[in-house]
């Protein structure tokens, strides 16, 4: 194996700003539609341009637009006119008013309308260029933030993603970041932490949502089938290969590969896949041609690739190339809060998919909540499907728990001190089980706007069980 030296930053794709934006250039002279399309296109954006109003009007009916460079002195209809209908039309788009010198005062007046800044002529190259800029990042922030407002209105994360600790939001933050980017993504967690969860949501809240995602165990695959599943194969290349076929690296075309367990990708495969990631063109097997292919890489291992590289079982170079944004899936005895909200999330599918009404025991919640997950969110949910399938009663009690779950001492009850991690007992990471059971309560209420039926329900527990651990802890909920 040669190691070639490379940086891995210089080669990888670059994507300009301003990619995935819609702009409308409303001009009626047409040197300067031509000029600022010019401009535009070169920071990314997609640039339409309309001559008139009405052209402008009739563009704004097909097609969404996220910014509007809108000229206020056009012939026929007034610019603030026309400034309120594209508003009308396009409420969210963000439209930058041009306007001639020494008519600063309809500016002003357009920034009162609605407009987001202006723009006055002649202008330079350089100040549309960072004017543009501004509105493509203020575009991004926007849209990351309106996929934020969506998770926390549906408690979830992205793509189903349960989970509310800090570092889980720090996550979908990331996770918001890596969509709208074409950079691999290398994700990191303990088996069971949801890494093909996350590679999914990365790809479902992309640009390229529609296009295939495609995942690929490489710990799985039969090391001498694996270039040809990757990369396919020509008609003759071995025995049996009666007609040429795609592999999966072409199967996602335009969309996404998921390198699952990259780690376990024999040393030769990685030599080709990293070809493939940097000339972004694949042979197939048996083939001397080479084919274009435009995927979008991520990758995940539960394995510490770093140590790898060091061993020298996996390549420096594909590291670094894959490497280019990580992210680390915490286990969940890192983010124990997390544990009653997927405990009620499990239960609520558990209990539409069932159509039986099946409840967690005072004593199975105890025990739930205080294990250790080593097997992290996969562990939980085949627990709980587990306990749900073989309870014939509506109750499900410890008992019916695998046993080291249910053996896991749980300790005395507390009504704590008014102190978070308070516990007296010098363990500052340790929380009673009864403080974590009593912020559960209180979320799920405050969260359902005080609906305790609800709760009750989503929690998993009866509602008379409810009822009294709120008397038991004098908790006031109205
Ligand atoms: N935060 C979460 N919210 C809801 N479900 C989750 C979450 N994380 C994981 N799961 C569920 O747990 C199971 C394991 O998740 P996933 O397969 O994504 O994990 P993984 O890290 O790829 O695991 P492995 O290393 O075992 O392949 C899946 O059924 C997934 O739906
Ligand atoms: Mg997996």
């Amino acid at each position: 194996m040669t190691s070639t030296a490379l940086s891995p930053l210089t080669t990888a794709p670059q994507l300009e700003p301003a990619n995935f934006l819609n702009l409308l250039i409303v001009d009626d002279e047409r040197s300067i539609r031509e000029a600022c399309r010019e401009v535009a296109q070169a920071l990314g954006f997609n640039a339409y341009a309309a001559d008139s109003a009405e052209h402008a009007y009739r563009m704004l009916e097909s097609q969404a637009f996220d910014a509007v460079l809108l000229d206020l002195h056009l012939p026929g209809a007034g610019g603030l006119d026309a400034l309120r209908r594209i508003k009308e039309r396009r409420p969210d788009a963000i439209v930058i008013v041009v306007t001639g010198y020494g008519t600063v005062q309809s500016a002003v007046q357009a920034m009162k309308n609605g407009a987001y800044d202006y723009v006055t002529k002649p202008f330079s190259v350089d100040e549309l260029k960072l004017l543009l800029e501004r509105v493509a990042s203020h575009l991004k922030l926007k849209s990351e933030n309106r996929m934020l407002r969506e998770k926390v209105k549906s408690k979830q994360g992205f793509g189903g993603i349960v989970g509310r600790a800090p570092e889980m939001e720090k996550l979908y933050r990331i996770i918001a970041k890596a969509a709208n980017s074409a950079h691999p993504v290398l994700i990191l967690g303990e088996s069971g932490t949801g890494k093909e969860m996350v590679a999914r949501s990365i790809h479902y809240s992309g640009p390229f949502r529609d296009k295939p995602f495609i995942p690929v165990d490489c710990g799985s695959l039969v090391p001498t089938l694996i270039e040809s599943e990757l990369f396919g194969y020509v008609k003759g290349a071995f025995t049996g290969a009666n007609q040429s076929k795609d592999g999966l690296m072409a199967m996602a075309e335009g969309g996404t590969i998921f390198l699952d367990e990259v780690g376990e990708l024999p040393v030769d495969l990685q030599a080709k896949m990293l070809r493939a990631i940097q000339e972004k063109e694949i042979r197939p097997v048996g083939s001397t041609r080479r084919v274009p292919i435009n995927v979008r890489i991520l990758a995940a291992t539960n394995r510490d690739l770093e140590q790898a590289v060091m061993q020298g079982t996996f390549r420096r170079d594909l590291y670094f190339r894959l490497n280019v944004l990580s992210l680390r899936i915490p286990p969940l005895r890192e983010r124990r809060q997390d544990i009653p909200l997927l405990i009620a999330h499990f239960m609520e599918r558990m209990v539409r998919t069932s159509g039986q009404e099946k409840m967690l025991s005072d004593d199975a919640l105890k025990a739930l909540l205080a294990y250790d997950w080593p097997g992290n969110v996969r562990e939980l949910e085949n627990c709980l499907e587990r306990a749900y399938a073989f309870t014939s009663g509506p109750l499900i009690h410890s008992t019916d728990l695998p046993h080291e779950i249910a053996k896991v001492p749980v300790p005395e009850s507390s009504n704590g001190n008014g102190h978070g991690n308070g516990n007296g007992n010098g363990h500052a990471r340790i929380i009673p089980i009864a403080e974590l059971e009593k912020q559960t309560i209180l979320n799920a209420i405050a969260e359902l706007n005080g609906d305790k039926l609800q709760a009750a329900r989503l929690l998993g527990i009866g509602k008379t069980t409810l009822y009294r651990k709120l008397k038991d802890y004098s908790l006031q909920t109205e």
